[in-house]
C-alpha cells in the first residue's frame, strides 16, 4: 500500500512532532520495547489496522510498531477525540492516517473503511469499531488476531465471541492489570476532572459529584473529585461495588435520589441511558452534565433534547438546555468521552504500561496465533509481568523477592502452625 492519508492540516505536523517528543520521555517501558524491537523486527511483513484515539500517546505506540517492522493504517476511536497535529506529525513521518478531530459519524465509519484497505493481519482496536468493520466487509479470514484496549470492547467482543461470530482471537488488552487498575482508575480519575475543568472552569470543592459506575474508572473520578474537596455521590448497579463504595466514604443512592442534588454528574458506567428523561426533570438548575465511558450513550441526550425549549452552544464543550421551567442544565463534548474531547486523555505514564500491553500482545499474536481459538483471551500473566517490572525499573523502585523457604511455604499445603 501506497502511503495515504486524511488529516485536518498537515502542515501541524512540526507541531504535532515536537509533542511527541517530548512525551517519549514519560513512556519509558513503551521505549525500551521499541529498542527491542529495533533491532529484532519482530513484525516484519505484519499489516495492523489500529482504530484508536488518535492522540500523542498513540503516536508512540504507532512508531513502536512500525520499528518493529510493521505497515500501519491509523483511524480514530471515537470522531471528537483525534489531536490534530498528531494525526498530521504520523502522517508526515508516512503512517496512513485517517483522522481528524469533528468528524461526522459518517466521516467516521469512511475513515474506517480507508484504514481497512491495508489488508489487515492485525487489528488495534478501542471500543470495538474497528473490529466490527473488519466483520462487516469481510476480512476477519485474513485476520491472525486483534487487541482490544477497552471495557465497552471487550464486552462487544466477548458476546460477539459467545454468538460464534468471531473470526479471529482477540486479546482483552484492557484487562490486564497493569492497563485496568492504572489507565482505567488513575488515567480516567485525572484525565476526566481535567477535561471537566477545562471545559467549564468550575471549583470542584464543595460542590456534589455524583458518579455514575464505580468500576475502575468510577473508582478513579471518585477518588480525585474527593481529593478536589467535592462531596461524593455513587450510583452503581452492582451491590459488591455499591458495597465497597459506601465503605470507601462516599453516599450511595440511585440516580432517582442523586439526580435531586448532584452539581456535576459523570457517567463511568459503558451502560446506556443511565442518565435520562426522568432525572433531567429532577436536576438543579445549573447542574452539569459529563460522560466518560466509552460511547456517547450514557447520557440520553434525545430525550434531554426533547425535553429542552432552547439549546445554545456556551463555550467550546458546553451546551446549555434550558428547559420549559426556565433550569438549565448544561452538556459537556455532546456526552461523548469528555476526558478525550475536552482534555488530553490519559497522562503518558499510564499509557505507558497500556500501550506496552499493546505492543507485546501483537508480537505475541503473531507468535502464537496458530494454537488460539476466534475467543477473547486475557493478556498472557507474563506480559502483565513484565510490563510491572520493567516500569518499576524505570523508576529506580527494587522490590522485595520471596526466600527459596518462603516460596516452598507459599506452595505447600503441609505446613500449618
Ligand atoms: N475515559 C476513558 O479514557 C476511559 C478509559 C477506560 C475505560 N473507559 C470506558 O469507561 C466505561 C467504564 O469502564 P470500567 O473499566 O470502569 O468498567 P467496569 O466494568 O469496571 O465498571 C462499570 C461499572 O458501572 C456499573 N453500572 C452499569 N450500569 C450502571 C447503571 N445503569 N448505573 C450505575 N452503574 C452502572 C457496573 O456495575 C460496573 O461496576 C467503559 O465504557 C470503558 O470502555 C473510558
Amino acid at each position: 500500500m501506497t502511503q495515504d492519508y486524511i488529516v485536518s492540516d498537515i502542515k501541524l505536523a512540526e507541531a504535532g512532532e515536537r509533542r511527541i517528543e517530548w512525551i517519549r520521555g514519560r513512556m519509558p517501558v513503551l521505549n525500551m520495547i521499541r529498542e527491542r524491537y529495533e533491532r529484532e523486527k519482530p513484525l516484519d511483513n505484519v499489516k495492523i489496522m489500529a482504530c484508536l484515539h488518535v492522540t500523542v500517546e498513540t503516536a508512540n505506540l504507532i512508531l513502536t510498531l512500525r520499528a518493529g517492522g510493521a505497515d500501519i493504517a491509523l483511524t480514530a476511536a471515537n470522531p471528537l477525540s483525534t489531536q490534530d497535529d498528531i494525526a498530521a506529525a504520523l502522517a508526515d513521518s508516512g503512517i496512513n492516517v485517517y483522522a481528524f478531530r469533528g468528524e461526522t459519524e459518517e466521516e467516521y465509519y469512511n475513515c474506517i473503511n480507508e484504514a481497512l484497505k491495508i489488508e489487515p493481519t492485525v487489528v488495534l482496536d478501542d471500543g470495538g469499531d474497528g473490529i466490527t468493520a473488519v466483520h462487516a466487509a469481510g476480512k476477519a479470514s485474513s485476520v491472525k488476531g486483534a487487541c482490544e484496549e477497552t471495557t465497552t470492547g471487550v464486552i462487544r467482543h466477548r458476546a460477539r465471541a459467545r454468538d460464534k461470530k468471531l473470526g479471529f482471537p482477540v486479546i482483552a488488552v484492557n484487562d490486564a492489570e497493569t492497563k485496568m487498575m492504572f489507565d482505567n482508575r488513575y488515567g480516567t480519575g485525572q484525565s476526566t476532572l481535567h477535561g471537566v475543568m477545562n471545559a467549564t472552569n468550575i471549583l470542584l470543592a464543595g460542590r456534589v459529584v455524583v458518579v455514575a459506575g464505580y468500576g475502575w474508572c468510577g473508582r478513579g473520578v471518585a477518588l480525585r473529585a474527593k481529593g478536589l474537596g467535592s462531596s461524593v455521590v455513587v450510583v452503581e448497579t452492582n451491590p459488591r461495588k455499591a458495597l465497597e463504595a459506601v465503605m470507601d466514604g462516599y453516599r450511595v443512592m440511585p440516580m432517582r435520589e442523586a439526580a435531586k442534588i448532584g452539581d456535576l454528574f459523570i457517567t463511568a458506567t459503558g451502560d446506556i441511558s443511565v442518565i435520562r428523561g426522568e432525572h433531567f426533570k429532577l436536576m438543579k438548575d445549573g447542574a452539569i452534565l459529563a460522560n466518560t465511558g466509552h460511547f456517547n450513550v450514557e447520557i440520553n441526550v434525545n430525550e434531554l433534547e426533547q425535553l429542552a425549549v432552547d439549546k445554545r452552544q456556551i463555550k467550546d464543550n458546553v451546551v446549555e438546555y434550558r428547559l420549559e421551567d426556565g433550569r438549565k442544565l448544561y452538556l459537556l463534548s455532546e456526552g461523548r468521552i469528555v476526558n478525550l474531547t475536552a482534555a488530553y486523555g490519559h497522562p503518558p505514564e499510564v499509557m505507558d504500561m497500556s500501550f506496552s500491553n499493546q505492543a507485546l500482545c501483537v508480537r505475541y499474536i503473531i507468535e502464537n496465533h496458530e494454537r488460539l481459538n476466534n475467543e477473547v483471551y486475557p493478556v498472557p500473566a507474563a506480559i502483565d509481568d513484565e510490563v510491572a517490572r520493567l516500569k518499576l525499573k524505570s523508576m529506580g523502585i527494587e522490590i522485595e523477592e520471596l526466600t527459596p523457604e518462603q516460596r516452598e511455604y507459599l506452595e505447600s499445603w503441609e505446613l500449618g502452625t
